[in-house]
């Protein structure tokens, strides 16, 4: 195993602070927490967990994370196995605890863990909780788009849902390594569907019911499921969605393409549409009350290999085809246990709330394995969290006595514009732990968070981490260390960051540069379905020897990190990645666009805003219908989300002479810093510049 020396970057800071103050006087900042003393200032900006937090905290000072730490990157075998201990296994893993290539020049890059250990996380998440008593404990608090509509399971019943459901998917013939699409809003059936696919060992992808149809059947073509499930309709604030009309049209596309799924079993949603409204095809189409409870409430578990495949969750990339990221059973469970436990410093008695869609890979990491395999108590919110009003999110921890809230900066930013009576109405008083992931949390959001929603009591687990990393890389450990607002802080335990140059060199000390990891981890991503070549291309070849994350990362003085974004042509757009080709792609299929080049721009809510510049067709002229049948292209193609905020009419794009569209040109376009436009005299044509600045509020 090579490679595993450890990076001093951040330890020599904390380590050098961990010794007692020296006389000379000034004591240091990390000696202030481990003092307890608040030397909290504005010069600092360092924002101190109380002593009483850090006194209950499971990693209490500076010292205990970096004694975990140091273990976990010196005997990562012994670390992992360890905590890998404490879960099921119907057979132990092998003699090597992991083995490792992550570099291109030494062969295939390979990653596996616990292999040969044979487990079940479906079994792990229920079965194992029941047994160990926690059977009556309420597994899940569904709380519906309008207040009052509600329910909940406990972990038995939960198990006996699961089981069903499991036992209906064996029936119609999925079997172990088989792909099930699963096309569900937040339903208590989502996390359902998700682990009955895990007790059969079948592999399920989910893709968030934003998606528009021709996502959904994309997604269908490439990984052939047998089964897909979904429901009529959802209700999200005041608009109804129609999901099955939305995947009808996906399984006639991907039917057209050669892909025919067998059933779509149907949830009826009743709170959002009737069974006599929703358009049926008998034969493929069955109603989940009609055939599931039916099924016996037992179902014998599946037992997998750690390293066979658990999910596939499609992300975007820099090019137009979204990626199947491959996660796998035994490192993922132990990782997303892990890591949920210490970011979120969680306790038995806590109640917890993650604002994530399980579409996403925040609701799989942590809506659904993650808190289960702690046997926590999670709250699944169908609805949209400023519905009827500003105040909704406050109301249900409340109503729930939420402990451990994680959401998203937009979110916070959102909620932020409105008055703060909103959040005062409501108590609060059962929150303990707050969290942001998604995006950099600007400061002053950062603020507003910590200081009104959690009443200056409670810390915030900035959590830095991505769809492939399966969970958390970069995130503080509320109570053991100071954080300062928008830093992601240090690394989890087993993750190595490293900041590297453009020609990949390792950057010590205070620095900014592209983000990478060295060495892997349990809940690293093993593939992209399919395409194992773009996988090394993408992630292992930029810079040789490490995972490149694709984000910018700045290290300051004290060591702590500051994540600054993508520096890839990925946007993130209200914490959702999405791939700038596949909006062109979506654009320039409109038959009077000749075509696009979309980039992000700062925007005040969502981070990031989509602009778009367009090209039309020669003689074609500009109007706002066109403006509008574009985004309508988009939103068709890949979902309302995605869809442009702006979309600026473009006689000709500021390309090289090779042809390469010169996107910096246009960023600096996009956000109106017309004096930064910097060299463009290497462009073909230097005069479109002018005629874009000229276009710009047209
Ligand atoms: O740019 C980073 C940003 O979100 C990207 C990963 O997106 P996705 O795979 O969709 O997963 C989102 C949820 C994990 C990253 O490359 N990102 C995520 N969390 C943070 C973040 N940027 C800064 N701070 C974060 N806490």
């Amino acid at each position: 195993l090579r490679n595993r020396k450890m990076s001093s970057n951040h330890l020599s800071h904390i380590e050098s602070m961990s010794q007692a103050p020296s006389g000379a006087g000034k004591i240091s900042q990390l000696n202030a927490v481990i003092l307890g003393e608040s030397l909290a200032s504005e010069e600092n900006d360092l924002v101190f967990p109380s002593k009483e937090f850090s006194a209950q905290a499971l990693v209490s000072s500076p010292q205990q994370y970096v004694e975990m730490y140091k273990r976990s990157i010196d005997d990562p075998a012994g670390f992992w196995s360890d905590i890998a201990s404490q879960f099921y296994w119907n057979q132990k893993w092998g003699d090597q605890v992991f083995s490792e290539n992550l570099d291109v020049r030494k062969g295939p890059i390979q990653i596996e863990w616990f292999k040969g250990g044979i487990t079940n996380i479906c079994y792990n998440c229920l079965d194992k909780n029941v047994e160990a008593g926690l059977g009556d404990k309420t597994a899940i608090y569904w709380e519906g788009n309008e207040p009052g509509v509600g329910a909940s399971s406990t972990y038995s019943e939960l198990l006996q849902q699961v089981c069903q459901l499991a036992n209906y998917l064996k029936d119609v013939g999925v079997k172990k390594g088989d792909a099930v699409v699963i096309y569900l809003p937040m339903l208590m059936e989502l996390p359902i569907a998700m682990l009955a696919c895990a007790r059969i060992g079948a592999v399920h992808s989910v893709v968030f019911a934003g998606f528009s149809a021709d996502s959904l059947a994309q997604r269908i073509i490439d990984c052939k499921p047998k089964v897909i499930l979904t429901c009529n309709a959802v209700k999200r604030g005041p608009k109804t969605i129609n999901l099955k009309s939305i995947v009808d049209a996906a399984l006639d596309l991907s039917s057209k393409d050669g892909v025919s799924v067998g059933i779509c079993l149907t949830y009826e949603n009743a709170s959002a549409e009737t069974r006599e409204n929703t358009k049926w095809k008998n034969g493929r189409d069955v109603w989940w009350q009609d055939v599931v409870p039916k099924y016996p409430t037992s179902c014998e578990v599946e037992w997998v290999d750690a390293e066979d495949p658990l999910f596939l969750l499609y992300t975007s990339g820099s090019t137009g085809k979204p990626k199947g990221v491959l996660h796998t059973t035994g490192g993922y469970m132990v990782y997303t246990a892990t890591t949920f436990k210490y970011a979120f410093d969680y306790k038995s008695t806590d109640v917890y709330w993650c604002t994530a869609d399980c579409g996403w890979i925040t609701g799989h990491s942590y809506v659904t394995y993650g808190p289960m395999l702690n046997g926590a108590t999670v709250v699944v919110f169908e609805g949209a969290p400023n519905y009827p009003d500003s105040g909704r999110c406050w109301e249900i921890v409340d109503k729930y006595k939420i402990s451990i809230f994680y959401t998203a900066p937009t979110l916070v930013r959102s909620l932020m514009r409105d008055d703060d009576k909103y959040v005062t109405r409501h108590s609060r008083k059962s929150l303990r732990v707050l969290g942001s992931v998604g995006e950099p949390i600007n400061p002053s959001a950062w603020r507003w968070f910590f200081n009104l929603v959690g009443d200056s009591k409670c810390p915030i687990s900035d959590t830095w981490w991505q769809t492939e990393t399966g969970g958390f890389m970069i995130t503080p450990l509320p109570g053991a260390w100071p954080q300062k607002p928008g830093s992601a802080t240090f690394p989890f335990f087993g993750v190595q960051p490293v900041i590297v140059d453009e020609k990949g060199n390792e950057i010590e000390g205070e620095c900014s540069g592209y983000l990478c990891v060295k060495g892997s981890w349990p809940g690293a991503f093993r593939t992209l379905f399919g395409d194992h070549e773009r996988y090394e291309t993408t992630y292992f070849k930029p810079f040789e020897g490490y995972y490149f994350s694709g984000d910018g990362c700045s290290r300051d003085k004290d060591g702590y990190y500051w994540l600054t974004g993508r520096v890839d042509d990925v946007i993130n757009v209200s914490g959702h990645r999405i791939g700038t080709a596949e909006v062109e792609s979506a654009l320039a299929s409109h038959p009077q666009c000749a075509e696009a080049a979309v980039v992000g721009v700062e925007h005040e809510v969502k981070g990031q805003g989509i602009y778009a510049f367009v090209t039309l067709v020669e003689g074609v002229p500009y109007s706002e219908e066109l403006r509008k049948s574009l985004v309508f292209m988009v939103r068709n193609q890949i979902g309302a989300f995605a869809a442009p905020d702006r979309i600026h009419w473009a006689p000709g794009l500021p390309k090289t002479r090779s042809g390469k569209i010169m996107r910096r040109i246009l960023r600096k376009i996009a956000s109106r810093q017309l004096e930064e436009l910097g060299d463009i005299s290497t462009l073909a044509d230097p005069s479109v510049v002018d005629q874009l600045i000229a276009l710009a509020d047209v």
